[in-house]
């Protein structure tokens, strides 16, 4: 039996889940995430909130709370937020659970014994009068790339570039200029697994070509050791390293396996077993492919345990009308906001269409949104099945009817579903493969225009049979992208449970029979109002 392990980007439990991180990750590794299981693989989609690092600590110091009930605040947050979203994990944990911290710490202690780690003196600002080490966030300075004053010694938010020696330094905590200090941290040797990464991104035949090239110039060009130690309070405690924490990449994606350890353990089956044995997918954003393509198999190689991912799907950024998302400038939408005005399926449904498999960034353009929904999800699917169930029930007595006979337009538009949409999901081309299944509706919108059944003449019966057949083909191929709504055509179908418990199979079979009873139709869809719109972009920006 095949079977998948998914997993998407952790979200910093540190804010609200939007737009951005779902049209990159979340809602492309769901999409895939749900039609594996369709398709009778066992899959599992696993996810954790990333609890640990400076800015995490930081605004839990600003806010008054205690680091570990500000992290829990949030991972309940996104739960809610992604469960709202239709968002399937099997199991969301978070990195600073028991079971990642213990798991973390293991794998520290093997990576040791193996040689892969060692301990050097590093220069560190430290700050007396807080008597704190001040790592990077703690830090503000000038820029010296831009000279933009007051910005982070690890981010420069006004060039963008990382400042690793500011200028005019201070303790972002009280103000005052910190001094150096000596303090041992440890290192994982990244360089000593150049060659077998490089022979990795080359073997793994299923990488985004684009991306391997340029990780493979990362590699011709040097790999520096990583200083995987904090000193902070709030993080992995470092076995036998009093008071020094993890630096958060090296545990986080360690969660990845962690999370899935607990959440099979539980089902009673062999976690390390179904790793090794199955696909292992990562969906990731453009910003972070250093961590997984270099960090990530280097350490698990350096483990020698779990196996290296089979595809690591990397996505671009999302602006919003055009602009680049900015949480200070208030340009970007919050998902529970979204929520608040329109539904999920709008939502996954605008995303997949424009998601690419590739790391050019997508646009959200409030327009076009609109426009979409109302001429392709309203106008094509939407009004496709209405209309064939519509006329069932009026005209038919609510019965799929005998359709007398095999017409074989209708009958190969159907039995070419599956594999049409499944082979672009396979290959993680969701919009082109959701493209695909919108094709399908035309098609059969025409055929239904064409067939005029409304005349009653003799092709009628054979028209509705094959049009209800198509509306079930569509309930079950679209259940990936907007489960909501496939769920409720199934309902107007007069069909018991759930149309994501289907095969994906089934959506190339004629499958309801003459006499089959329907439910009551009624329109899927609500129309995205231009009044509204016009609101929503007014109030975007601050
Ligand atoms: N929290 C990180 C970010 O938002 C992503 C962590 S993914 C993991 O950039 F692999 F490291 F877990
Ligand atoms: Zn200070």
């Amino acid at each position: 039996m095949r079977r998948a392990l998914i997993t998407s980007a952790l979200p910093y439990a540190n804010g609200e889940i939007h737009l951005g991180h779902v049209a990159s990750t979340y809602l492309p590794a769901d999409i895939t995430a749900r039609f594996l299981r369709m398709s009778g693989v066992e899959a599992y989609y696993v996810c954790a909130s990333d609890d640990f690092g400076t800015p995490i600590l930081i605004q839990s110091e600003k806010e008054g709370k205690a680091p570990a009930d500000y992290v829990a605040h949030w991972n309940r947050r996104d739960r809610e937020d992604f469960g709202r979203l239709g968002i399937s994990f099997d199991y969301f944990s978070g990195t600073s659970s028991d079971a990642n911290v213990r798991f973390v710490q293991d794998a520290f202690r093997r990576l040791d014994e193996a040689g892969h780690i060692y301990r050097r003196d590093v220069v560190q600002f430290y700050c007396a009068h807080d008597e704190k080490f001040l790592p990077d966030r703690y830090v503000r300075g000038t820029c010296p790339h831009c000279s933009a004053a007051d910005q982070y010694s690890d981010l420069c938010e006004a060039c963008g570039r990382i400042p690793d020696e500011i200028s005019d330094p201070r303790c972002a905590l009280c103000g005052r200029p910190p001094e150096k200090r000596t303090t041992e941290h440890h290192f994982f040797r990244l360089g000593g697994f150049a060659d077998r990464l490089s022979g990795w991104l080359e073997g793994n035949g299923s990488l985004q070509r684009d991306v391997v090239r340029y990780v493979q110039n990362w590699i011709r060009s040097g790999l520096e050791d990583w200083d995987v130690t904090r000193d902070i309070p709030w993080g992995v405690p470092v076995p036998g390293a009093d008071g020094r924490v993890f630096y958060g990449w090296f545990d986080n994606h360690l969660a990845y396996i962690s999370s899935t350890l607990k959440f099979l353990e539980g089902r009673g089956i062999d976690g390390e077993q179904f790793w090794n044995s199955a696909e292992i997918y990562h969906f990731i954003g453009k910003d972070i492919i250093y961590h997984h393509y270099l960090f990530l198999p280097a350490m698990r190689m350096g483990l020698g345990r779990f196996k290296l991912p089979d595809r690591m799907p990397v996505r671009g950024h999302l602006t919003f009308q055009s602009r680049k998302l900015s949480k200070s400038k208030g340009w970007y939408i919050g998902l529970a906001d979204f929520m608040g005005s329109y539904p999920a399926d709008y939502l996954r449904y605008y995303l997949a269409s424009m998601t690419p498999y590739s790391q050019d960034d997508l646009n959200f353009d409030w327009d076009d949104f609109a426009a979409r929904i109302n001429s392709e999800l309203i106008g094509n699917l939407g009004n496709f099945v209405n209309r064939a169930l519509g006329f069932a029930k009026s005209r038919f007595d609510g019965r799929v009817p005998d359709p007398g006979g095999e017409d074989p337009g209708p009958a190969g538009l159907i039995s070419g579903l599956a594999r049409g949409v499944g082979g672009l999901l396979e290959e993680n081309h969701i919009d082109r493969a959701l493209r695909r299944l919108m094709e399908f509706s035309a098609g059969f919108n025409q055929y239904f225009q064409h067939a005029e059944p409304w005349k009653g003449g003799p092709g009628a019966a054979r028209c509705v049979y094959y049009s209800v057949n198509a509306a079930r083909s569509l309930a079950i191929a679209s259940s990936p992208f907007i489960p909501f709504s496939a769920q409720r055509i199934w309902g107007q179908l007069g069909l018991e449970g759930d149309a994501s418990a289907a095969p994906w199979e089934g959506c190339s079979e004629a499958a309801l029979a003459p006499g089959h009873a329907i439910g009551d139709p009624e329109p899927l869809f609500a129309r995205v109002e231009a009044a509204d719109i016009g609101r929503l972009k007014g109030g975007m920006g601050r």
